[in-house]
């Protein structure tokens, strides 16, 4: 186990809860029709891929036929188990699995062409260490892509009570400014952005795969449901009902920067 934090350790335990039901999830989310990411990341057959945060490797996966080499890495155990499981199904050969911090990665300074992070950058206590250490083992003209939530602005600190409420190791989902900021300080130059929707699903769903600390299920299904009755969307999900379920859709946005 790598020196870690207490947020860290807050990661571990609630990832480690979630990794199967995460890893189901994200499963049958795949089987719905949308853009092939390796198209959208413009990922090549010579690429050396790191994806950090790899969770169960659904990207790391998904991009590993396209590249030369792959390397997911994640702080949670339980989450490499669920992908080496996927990678076993897959029958996709040219992966490994590295356990670790993305704020501090094991790796040489430029030893990848194509550094990813898909869906965890509202988990990082250090987000910006972690852009920097990503940017360090991206060798130069290599690129490198944060995809993640990203709620308007005068949402997000609606968006991150809820999400906090329903996943203790939530952080803070930064809106596209503040990701484009993060680049700029590390002077990346200019990034291309595409913005996206996931969903609309079934909020239950979701909770299925949640392990909330103070709250009840039943609470946040119930704040959920106000906030679609209210038509306001003052919480950033879009939430609506649909044959009586509450769902919710989450604006996403993939960010790539060209390392200069
Ligand atoms: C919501 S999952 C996303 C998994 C995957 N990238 C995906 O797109 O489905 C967030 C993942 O981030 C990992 N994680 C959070 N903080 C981390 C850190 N500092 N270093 C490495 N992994 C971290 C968690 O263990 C978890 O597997």
């Amino acid at each position: 186990m790598p020196k870690t934090s207490p947020h860290n350790e807050k990661i571990v335990d609630q990832h480690t809860r979630q990794a199967s039901s995460y890893a189901q999830l994200t499963q049958s989310m795949s089987g719905q029709i949308r853009a092939p990411r390796h198209v959208a990341i413009g990922a090549r057959p010579d690429d050396i891929l790191l994806d950090i945060a790899c969770g169960p490797g659904s990207l790391t996966l998904e991009l590993a036929p396209h590249v030369a080499r792959a390397t997911g890495l994640d702080i949670t155990p339980a989450m490499l188990d669920e992908a080496r499981a996927a990678q076993a199904r897959s029958g996709v050969q040219n992966v490994e699995w590295v356990q670790g911090d993305a704020a501090r990665l094991p790796f040489a300074d430029g030893s990848f062409s194509l550094v990813t992070c898909s869906a965890a950058f509202h988990h990082f206590e250090h987000p910006a260490r972690i852009l920097a250490e990503m940017t360090r083992v991206c060798r130069s003209g290599g690129r490198i892509v944060v995809s993640d939530v990203t709620p308007d602005a005068d949402k997000a600190q609606a968006y991150d009570r809820m999400e906090m409420m329903r996943d203790p190791s939530h952080r803070h989902a930064h809106c596209i400014p503040e990701l484009a900021e993060l680049g700029y300080e590390l002077e990346l130059g200019e990034a291309v952005t595409q913005s996206s929707l996931a969903g609309p699903m079934a909020y239950e769903a979701v909770l299925d795969t949640s392990f909330p600390e103070q709250w009840s299920r039943a609470d946040l299904l119930e704040l959920m449901r106000e906030d679609a009755v209210s038509g306001a969307d003052r919480n950033g999900f879009k939430a609506q009902i649909a044959d009586g379920k509450v769902l919710v859709t989450y604006p996403m946005s993939t960010i790539i920067w060209t390392r200069p």
